[in-house]
Formats: structure tokens, sequence, C-alpha cells
């Protein structure tokens, strides 16, 4: 039987519609929060979702402004960006989009951002302070990654997590955040040894390596959660096939646009899984949304309200 698909559209919406009231409510309090983003040059993908990231702070009332300095800028000019908008009191978060161009020196951008404004939670002192279990800023994807889990109640309690991907970004971050809340966790990689072995180990499976639909069914235990972190484009007709065929939906668009996404999930997966993220719509739309609820919690915090330790609120 096939798995149950989790939908991060629906679920990215409930918690955007929360934080929407609570803008409401702090706005006519006389406090708005405030995003800035900073999109350097002029890379595709980027803009896309930089577009949606301005889009939803529209939409629930979030101030934002968006800084798009030229592709050939240096990393003393995005310096000076940087520190202009740490100086500046309606800012409560602020976006370096990645990747930079490669004369810039992104670590030492990104150690600039206050970390009390670091909405991505990139900043060494947030690293810091989710290792330890401090108040602080949470990566965006790894942090819903566990709304996920948690709003489709899928116990993270004493579950096996296997987490294939090691990056600073996604892949270390969920490690830790599914350590805090308790589940016993692996990390995986390009040199752990029989791979698929120790992914079938997992109750929960996250996939955050980057590699097209790479983790097929050797790789699950059935009735396994498994969590697509995945975003790749598929261009070639004979690897469409491969993972898509019979997919009449899939079909049609693939037909119309020459291309279609897919995850670092072998779409069979689907049926042996236990419950499944979908690409798209499933671990992207939380993304976008945990950067809302990102920004409205460094406004809060930034004005003293005192905000719970992850072990504290679950
Ligand atoms: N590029 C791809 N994903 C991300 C993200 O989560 N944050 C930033 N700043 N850049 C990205």
């Amino acid at each position: 039987m096939a798995g149950r698909i989790l939908d991060g559209e629906k679920i990215a919406a409930a918690i955007k519609a929360e934080v929407g009231e609570e803008v409401k409510t702090m706005t006519a309090a006389g406090v708005r929060p405030g995003l800035a983003v900073i999109l350097v040059g002029n890379h595709p993908a980027s803009e896309i979702y930089v577009r949606g990231k301005v889009k939803s702070c529209e939409a629930l009332g979030i101030y934002s402004e968006k800084h798009t300095p030229p592709d050939t800028s240096s990393t003393d000019e995005l310096l000076a960006l940087v520190r202009d908008l740490n100086s500046r009191d309606e800012i409560d978060g602020i976006l370096v989009q990645l990747p930079l161009p490669k004369q810039v020196d992104a670590k030492r951008v990104l150690m600039a951002v206050d970390p009390a404004k670091d909405v991505d939670g990139f900043h060494p002192v947030n690293v810091g302070f989710l290792s330890t279990q401090r108040p602080g800023l949470v990566p965006c994807t790894p942090e819903g990654i566990i709304e996920i889990l948690r709003r489709s109640e899928i116990p993270i309690v004493g579950a096996e997590a296997v987490v294939v991907g090691r990056s600073d970004i996604v892949g270390k971050p969920t490690a830790m955040l599914l350590t805090n809340h308790h589940a016993t966790v692996t990390i995986c990689h390009s040199k752990t040894r029989d791979l698929p072995g120790v992914c079938r180990r997992a109750d929960i499976l996250v996939c955050a390596m980057g590699r097209t639909g790479m983790i097929n069914r050797d790789y699950v235990r059935p009735g396994a959660t498994v969590i697509d972190v995945g975003m790749n484009k598929i261009t070639d007709r004979t690897e469409f096939e491969k993972f898509f065929k019979g997919n009449e939906k899939r079909e049609k668009s693939f037909a119309e646009r020459g291309s279609t996404l897919i995850g670092d999930v072998d779409p069979h997966v689907a049926d042996i899984a236990g419950a499944i993220t979908p690409v798209p719509g499933g671990v992207g739309p939380l993304t976008i949304a945990m950067l809302m609820v990102n920004t409205l919690k460094a406004c809060r915090m930034r004005r003293g309200a005192k905000v719970p330790a992850l072990a504290e609120t679950r």
C-alpha cells in the first residue's frame, strides 16, 4: 500500500496563518517585524527563492526590503551593507541568499550578520546555541522538517533517525535538532560503508545529499518515514522515464516544459514508505514558512521577550 503523502504546502499555510495573526497583534501594538534580504547578482534559482520570501512577508504583514548588489560586488561592499542593516532598529532579520559569487568570502559575510538578526541560523553563535539547547535562531529547512514530523504526529522520541548528507545548512543542523528531540541519530555521507544497510535501520530517513533520485527502495525499510530535502531538475528523457514512466501528470508537464523537479528520493519509494514528503510541495514550502517564524522570533527576542529554549517548547 502506498505511503501517506506529507503535504508541505498545507503545513506551511497553517504555520504562516499563525505567524500572520501574531504579526497583526504586534503591529497593532506598534511593533512591525522587518526582514532584509540580500540577493547578489542574478542567480536564476535564487531569484525565484527570494521572490517567494518577499511575497510571503507581504502576505503576512511583515515589513521587507530587498537589496540587489551586482554580481561583481566585493566582500568589503557586502560587509558594509550587512553592517548598515545590523545598525537599523526596524530590521529584525537579515538573510544573505546563497550561493554568493566566487570572489566573495561567504563565511566572512555570514559571520558579519548580527546573531540576533540571523534568521537563517547560520552564524556560529546560533549553531552553538542549537548544539547546547539554548534559545536562538535555528536554520529554516531543518526546523521545517521537525514541524512536518510534529504536525503529522510522527513520533521522534526514541526513533531511529538517519540523515544522509552532512551540510552545514541542512544535514548537520537537522541531525542536531533530531538529537535534541530525543531521536537516536546517525549521519551518513559519501564515505559511509553500506549506505543502504544503514538507511534501512531508519524509522525516519532524511535525504539531503543533492543526488537525483538516489535513495531507492533498497534504502528504505517498509513503513519508514522518508523526508526528501533534494531539489534537482531532470531534462533527460531516459532519466525521466526511469523515475516517472506511467505518471500521466508528470508526463504532461515534462512534455510542456522539457524538465521536471525531483528530490534525492526515487518516487517509487512512495510505494513502501509509511509516509513521504513529495517534491515539489514537501519540505520546500516549510523553508519559507520557518523564515517567517524566525523573523517574528528575532523581532520578539530583540525586544526582550523571553523565547523558551527548544527543550522547553515541545
Ligand atoms: N540558498 C539555498 N537555500 C538557502 C537558505 O536556506 N538560505 C539562504 N540564505 N540561502 C539559501
